[in-house]
């Protein structure tokens, strides 16, 4: 089969590259509205033709397309794609507001076909593992989740950084947890432009869990660190850490003795801490793949379309926190 591919800045020729690399795929139709990105993309990989505008790409046999362009253009680009009966494959977050996720989600399951959203990390060897470790009830019961991820730049120009950034940390938060937040709050400022370059983050979640995200484009050194607190273990996940990107610590803390405030008696625990050896394979190669899936009547991808309307809503939240100074905004469940 074919898969099309629009937008081909810094992401897109990722995504080039894992599509092009699948057996199934015979060719990879590539567009880009600057003709000088998709000449120098087309000529870097093996399997990629150009075609010569958006409509030429939709008139085409391709059966998939990726959408990799800005976020503004996630739904207008999205909703063409479906409109011409093809399965449709979109960078995250999935779309700029909840009502343009609604659309795509309806428009996708109205025409019975594949939308899938890119969240990339749950797909990693680290978020597999983690996943596997707490659906089993491996660090007990969850109390919180702090996450980290800053650096200097990339500046997406249509988005602040909790678009930019927090997709990822909400759907590993929420995937890790298998539940959304309950409520959101934000603060955030924007120094360079109108927008927010520096944001925090809180997600309240169902069963006294507290989560936390602080992302910020402004930051001299990227930091890309979660901590995860259970009642049994603890974890530490870094991404920036070439191995052991995961270390699992027998850490804890437990009340030995409740006798009244001023005497009650807590234990620390400090065990072992074990990194475990982590699926090495390409995010990326895993999420083409299970696109294909989708595609040849597998199944539902792991980051459907309604996966990826649930991300938007709690980026939604965050903004609408931000502009109210920061007050709590209860998520309306759908
Ligand atoms: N999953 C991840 O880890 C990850 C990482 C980086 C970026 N992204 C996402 O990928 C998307 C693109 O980000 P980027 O950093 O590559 O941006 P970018 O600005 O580097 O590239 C965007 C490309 O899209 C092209 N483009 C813009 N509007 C277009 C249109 N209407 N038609 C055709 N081409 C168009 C531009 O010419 C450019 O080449 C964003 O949604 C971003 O959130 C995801």
């Amino acid at each position: 089969m074919n898969i099309g591919i629009v937008g081909l800045g810094y992401w897109g020729p990722n995504l080039v590259r894992n599509f092009a690399a699948l057996d199934a795929v015979e060719g990879v139709l590539c567009w880009d509205q600057d003709p000088a990105r998709l000449a120098t993309v087309v000529r870097q990989y093996p399997k990629t033709r150009a075609v010569g505008s958006l409509e030429e790409l939709l008139r085409s046999d391709c059966a998939g397309v990726a959408v990799v362009t800005p976020i503004s253009f996630h739904h207008p680009i999205g909703m063409e794609v479906l409109r011409r009966g093809k399965h449709l494959l979109v960078e995250k977050p999935i779309a700029a507001s909840v009502r343009e996720a609604e659309e795509l989600v309806a428009e996708a399951a109205r025409r019975s076909l594949v939308l899938m959203v890119d969240h990339t990390f749950l797909y990693t060897g680290a978020v597999r593992h983690m996943r596997e470790v707490m659906e089993q009830g491996g660090i007990g019961e969850v109390y919180y989740v702090d996450s980290v991820r800053v650096n200097l730049g990339l500046f997406q120009h249509d988005v602040n950084v909790v678009w930019d950034l927090a997709p990822h940390d909400v759907s590993i938060m929420t995937h890790l947890l298998g539940r959304g937040p309950v409520a959101v709050s934000a603060v955030g400022v924007g120094h360079l432009n109108t927008m927010e370059d520096v944001a925090y983050l809180t997600l309240h979640f169902e069963g006294n869990v507290i989560g936390h995200l602080h992302v910020n484009w402004l930051a001299p050194v990227k930091v890309r660190r979660m901590l995860i607190g259970g009642s049994q273990k603890m974890i530490v996940y870094d991404d920036t850490e070439p191995s052991e990107k995961v270390k699992v610590y027998d850490r804890g803390v437990s009340i030995v003795s409740r006798e009244g405030i001023y005497r009650t008696l807590v234990e620390y625990r400090t065990g072992d801490m074990s990194a475990p050896k982590l699926d090495t394979t390409e995010a990326l190669a895993l999420v083409t793949r299970d696109f294909l899936r989708a595609m040849q009547g597998g199944g539902p991808p792991l980051c459907d379309g309604t996966a990826g309307l649930d991300v938007v809503r709690v980026l939604e939240a965050a903004d609408r926190s931000m502009r109210s100074g920061g007050a709590l905004v209860r998520m309306d469940r759908p």
